[in-house]
């Protein structure tokens, strides 16, 4: 068998700590992406590896290797980029599927894929089972990423009960660290980037709304751990920290570690804005001995001194 490994989106913010990683453990890998929102500093130290590929392609076209294990990580994640142009974000995430399944069905290769905690939509259950089936609005802003995800989810289980694919499905919670994008609006980094540059930080609605954060290296963890497990599980299951924090106690977190005198700003709360998200992780620890080891202190420490040098850079190139 193959034992190389593709990763699609490796040039994003998780798909790039996975190639690194992978390379780094002396595994073949390679890389796919079509640049929407990763970005080629990402992957810039892989690029001279003998065991790296990067490939530039659309997962919603077609794609012929030969691989052993595919991880399906190619879609935009944060609403600002996903919402952009909506119908490219079904596409990626239904003909994506399709396309890498196809490929994982025609080399006999191992699948899993980047499903995410959207499936849940706006839950009445906390904190969310496997088992929940969600509270999804079909036509809203959020549809095309929440309904494409939960349409990828539904092509792994046919093809896995259809032609007995090896299909491994991970419904990923909010998950941070160093190289998100600064301009992807998603709250840890845009408080973290208006903390530093000394702006007001964006609070939607009174700040009580909830989240859980999961830092990179503890989610990658996961995935690698699901990856490698007994074939008959397949999933889905939740990987994600389930330690809740308010927008609120975030927003004072970051202001603390940043140093800034930054003032808050409240705003109306977007649409379909769920009002609070927490997994269950007791699948995740039973079945793959997994819990999240890092605290959201330390991980934010990690993730403000990237961004903290990363902006230097622009300023100094500016
Ligand atoms: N980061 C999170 O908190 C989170 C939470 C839940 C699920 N996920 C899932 O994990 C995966 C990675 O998320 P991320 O945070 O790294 O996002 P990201 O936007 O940084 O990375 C996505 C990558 O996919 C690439 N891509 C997008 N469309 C593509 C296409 N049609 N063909 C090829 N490449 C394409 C982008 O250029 C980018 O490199 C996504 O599938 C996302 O849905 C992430």
């Amino acid at each position: 068998m193959n034992d190389s490994i593709l990763v699609t989106g490796g040039a994003g913010f998780l798909g790039s700590h996975l190639c690194q990683r992978l390379v780094h453990q002396g595994r073949d890998v390679l890389c796919v992406d079509n640049f929407y929102t990763g970005r080629r500093a990402n992957i810039a130290p892989l690029l001279e590896r003998r065991s790296f590929e990067l490939i530039r392609h659309d997962v919603c076209f077609p794609l012929y290797l030969e691989v052993g294990q595919i991880y399906n990580m190619a879609c935009p994640a944060s609403p600002v980029h996903y919402q952009f142009d909506p119908v490219q974000t079904t596409k990626t995430s239904v003909h994506g599927a399709i396309n890498m399944l196809g490929l994982a069905k025609r080399v006999k290769a191992r699948i899993l894929q980047a499903s995410t905690s959207e499936v849940y939509g706006d839950p009445e259950v906390h904190p969310q089972p496997e088992s929940y089936w969600g509270w999804v609005n079909p036509i809203g802003i959020r549809s095309c990423y929440d309904e494409g995800k939960r349409c990828a989810e539904t092509l792994f289980f046919d093809y896995w009960r259809q032609h007995q694919l090896q299909i491994k499905v991970a419904r990923i919670f909010n998950t941070y660290g160093p190289r998100m994008r600064a301009d992807d609006g998603r709250v840890v980094s845009n408080f973290i980037v208006q903390a530093l540059r000394g702006e007001p930080i964006t609070i939607y609605g009174d700040g009580s709304q909830t989240r859980s954060f999961c830092y990179v290296d503890d989610l990658l963890d996961g995935l690698e751990l699901l990856m490698a497990s007994a074939p008959e599980f397949v999933g889905p299951v939740n990987l994600g920290n389930p330690v809740e924090f308010s927008m609120l106690e975030l927003a004072e977190l970051v202001l603390r570690l940043c140093g800034s005198r930054s003032k808050l700003s409240f705003h109306p709360l977007p649409g379909d804005d769920p009002k609070q998200r927490q997994p269950d992780i007791a699948l995740a620890s039973r079945s793959l001995g997994w819990q999240p080891k890092v605290s959201l202190a330390d991980g934010l420490k990690e993730t403000v001194a990237y961004f903290r040098s990363t902006l230097d850079h622009d300023l100094a190139r500016s």
